[in-house]
């Protein structure tokens, strides 16, 4: 991949990059469909990494089919797949780590401990092996967006990161490699997290700013569903991802919630209609 690059590099070829770890759906594909339009070459990376699971995760289990992937990325016009074994990305003596000391401090990296230096460490070296132009990353993964969008200005590494709103299926679910995981029960039950959000925008509109308030409104809409354990339900700075108290500008509402033994996240942008 690194020979590959530098080539498509000296022939002044613009490589736009979209990393995965695979399992690919509607929503990796908005992706690569903006990934095409931004660079000469399209690259995506497939690689379930180790590093950001925690031991009782399901790094084991992760769905895998390398073969509909490649199809479904072929359909899109991608250039390149990289599907580098664990090895290749991470030798016995590995022990050098990318960690960012205030955005993991909130929402899933509270639950979550290690996993933002797993994925910030492999984007790296993702970043270092492609050497992309610009990346393309998914909103839904909010908090992931913020912390490479901070890393790559921390560190100086010149690349553009781009974020393609979050796909939904016709009834609302964020598109997820996980949502493979849910039974026909959960999947009614895991609706609950768009709705909720949906629930606070409509209570940001009507003129309800206590985040308390919201909070409390959207974890009883999801409390109301068999199946579901509510990790957080959270009114955040979009930026910083600190709390706020209340929504007065654009504020962040941000969800983690176990569906049976499925973990989902979904957020959603309240603000509150100009006068
Ligand atoms: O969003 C993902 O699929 C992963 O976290 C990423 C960015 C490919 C890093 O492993």
């Amino acid at each position: 991949m690194q020979q590959e690059s530098k080539r498509l590099l000296q022939a002044g070829k613009t490589i736009a990059f979209v990393p995965t770890m695979g399992w690919l759906h509607e929503g990796h594909l908005a992706l690569m469909r903006e990934g095409r339009r931004l660079g000469d070459t399209l690259i995506v990376s497939i690689f379930v990494n180790p590093t950001q699971f925690g031991p009782a995760e399901d790094f084991q289990t992760y769905p895998k089919d390398l073969d509909r992937d490649l199809n479904l990325a072929n359909s899109v016009g991608v250039d390149v797949i990289f599907a580098p074994e664990i090895g290749a990305m991470y030798d016995k003596a590995f022990q050098t780590h990318v960690d960012l000391e205030m955005l993991p401090r909130h929402l899933c990296g509270l639950s979550r401990p290690g996993h933002f230096r797993g994925v910030a460490t492999v984007v790296t070296k993702l970043f270092n092996i492609v050497r992309p132009h610009v990346a393309i990353f998914g909103e839904k993964d909010y908090q992931q967006l913020a912390i490479i969008r901070r890393m790559v200005h921390d560190l100086s590494l010149n690349i553009r990161v781009v974020g393609v709103p979050t796909v939904r299926e016709s009834d609302g679910l964020a598109m997820s490699s996980r949502n493979t995981y849910l039974s026909e029960d959960e999947r009614r039950s895991a609706q609950s997290l768009f709705h909720s959000l949906k629930q606070a925008q409509e209570n940001v509109a009507e003129g309800i700013r206590d985040a308390e308030e919201l909070i409390r409104g959207a974890s009883e809409l999801i409390g109301s569903h068999p199946h579901v354990k509510i990790d957080y339900v959270s009114i955040c700075d979009p930026e910083t991802l600190e709390d706020v108290d209340r929504v007065e500008g654009a504020a962040l509402m941000a969800l983690a919630v176990r569906v049976g033994k499925t973990r989902l996240i979904d957020n959603a942008i309240l603000k509150p209609i100009a006068d």
